[in-house]
């Protein structure tokens, strides 16, 4: 069994998924901890189903290295075999990536290389593309540069809005994310190989 700690910053769909999904006794892994670096509205799908949450906020902290130590402390105590960001809107620090990369993975609305950072769904817009997706990738030291592991595209349509793309895009990258999850677990996907 693969214990999972998932880290969001927002409403948590992809958590929800994730939870749902791990409910079933035959899915090979289990959320043991969800963290947040804000009181995000997605800790409540935790709480709803009994996995212990925590949350650290970047401000309480001198700096980007301290909290990341402090964020990384708490992951740790649930001795997770794998962590997943989903919906974390935090560049995470260096010493951070490598405290836990390659098994340390995140879920970006866009196909990568295209459109990093954190506004995707609105940058694929504004370049007028006509397609664009969802990649999941190995978190390393760079913003949204780490090894794709798995992508799914979807059509954009014409004069189609931010938010009704990005709701799209989550209905392709839920089921994503919780495949990708289920591969690591099985070993269809092996995260050792992107050790750097
Ligand atoms: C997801 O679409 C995720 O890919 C995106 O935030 C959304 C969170 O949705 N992450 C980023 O944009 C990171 N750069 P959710 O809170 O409903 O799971």
């Amino acid at each position: 069994m693969l214990n999972v700690v998932v880290l969001i910053s927002g409403g948590g769909s992809n958590l929800k998924a994730l939870i749902d999904a791990a409910a079933d006794p035959a899915y090979p892994a289990r959320i043991v901890a969800v963290g947040a670096d804000t009181d995000a509205a997605g800790l409540a799908h935790a709480e709803a189903a009994g996995i212990p949450t925590f949350v650290e906020r970047p401000g309480e902290y001198p700096g980007r290295d301290a909290w990341g130590d402090a964020f990384a402390a708490r992951i740790e105590e649930f001795e997770p075999g794998l962590v997943v960001s989903a919906g974390l809107m935090r560049i995470l620090p260096a010493g951070f990536v490598r405290r836990f990369s390659p098994r340390l993975i995140n879920t970006h609305p866009a196909l990568l290389p295209l459109y990093p950072g954190a506004h995707a769904v609105r940058d694929a817009l504004a370049a007028g593309a006509t397609e664009t997706g969802v990649t999941v990738h190995v978190i390393d030291e760079g913003v949204d540069t780490g090894p794709v592991l798995r992508r799914a595209s979807v059509e954009i349509a014409r004069g189609e809005l931010e938010d009704d793309l990005h709701e799209r895009i989550k209905q392709l990258e839920r089921p994503l994310l919780v495949q990708t999850v289920r591969e690591i677990a099985q070993g269809g996907i092996d995260l050792a190989a992107f050790r750097s």
